[in-house]
């Protein structure tokens, strides 16, 4: 069985005060093939922090995004050499916030997933539909799309993860079925063991989109979920814990 990896994505919020919620939770959670994987990416801002925080435990703490490139004049941007140096050990590329409020393309997060691996960072390749695209009946054709652009260039399975993210799910409460859930990870999975063969089968594929601990117990065992990216519900420490409790369950 894939170890499962329990992963939050904090986006634009935590200020110092949060480092108790990154002490709360590492001191919660355990290493050890029974239990999930737990990561939590913060602004990094308090990369360094937090992984001073979770020093000695099994929490890992992950960057939100990295540039392609390693260093040079690009005001404002942050390498994965820089993520690396402050204590990441992961890092989500391709989130839909970066690839639609900043005009990230398939090939710019292909290019951020190489320059990740190459610092030794295990990039997390967020995918997926609008709500129009789905209900277009195209949200086959957009992953499988996503998926080969953003996964160009990257020849072995194993150094990376996946994240489905459905649009219309994420920060608005609305979860995808289990049904729709099954059917893109599924999808997903079959995309992953054509292109890689069985390696492929062993890439961890995480659901996210308004993932929180009343839905976990429903979205969790889905056949090819192998964990979540949770937004708003990584913030707290109970909520996370919650949601790592349910994938603990799973996992033995
Ligand atoms: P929410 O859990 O807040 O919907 O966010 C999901 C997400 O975008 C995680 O990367």
């Amino acid at each position: 069985m894939v170890r499962k990896l329990i992963a939050g994505n904090w986006k634009m919020n935590g200020l110092k005060a949060d480092l108790e919620t990154i002490r709360q939770v590492s001191a919660h959670v355990n290493s050890g093939e029974t239990a999930p994987e737990t990561l939590l990416c913060v602004p990094a801002t308090l990369l360094s922090a937090a992984a001073e925080t979770a020093r000695g435990t099994a929490l890992a703490v992950g960057g939100q995004t990295c540039s392609k490139l390693e260093k040079g004049a690009f005001t404002g941007d942050i390498s994965a050499p820089m993520l690396a140096e402050a204590g990441a050990t992961y890092v989500i590329v391709g989130h839909s916030e970066r690839r639609t409020g900043h005009g990230e393309t398939d090939a710019e997060v292909a290019g951020q997933a190489a320059a990740a691996l190459k610092s030794g960072l295990t990039p997390i390749i967020c995918v997926g539909e609008t709500l129009a695209e789905r209900e277009a009946g195209a949200t086959l054709r957009i992953i499988e799309s996503q998926l080969r652009g953003s996964l160009e260039g990257l020849e072995t399975a194993g150094s990376f993860v996946i994240a489905y993210e459905p649009l219309w799910a994420i920060g608005t409460g609305k979860v995808a079925t289990t049904g729709q859930i099954a059917e893109v990870h599924g999808f997903i999975r079959a995309f992953l063991a054509g292109r890689y063969g069985a390696p492929g089968n062993a890439v961890r594929i995480l659901y996210g989109g308004s993932l929180n601990p009343s839905n976990a117990p429903e979205i969790l065992p889905v056949p090819n979920v192998d964990g979540g990216l949770i937004g708003g519900a990584s913030l707290k420490a109970a909520d996370f814990l919650s949601i790592y409790e349910t994938a603990r369950a799973l996992q033995v």
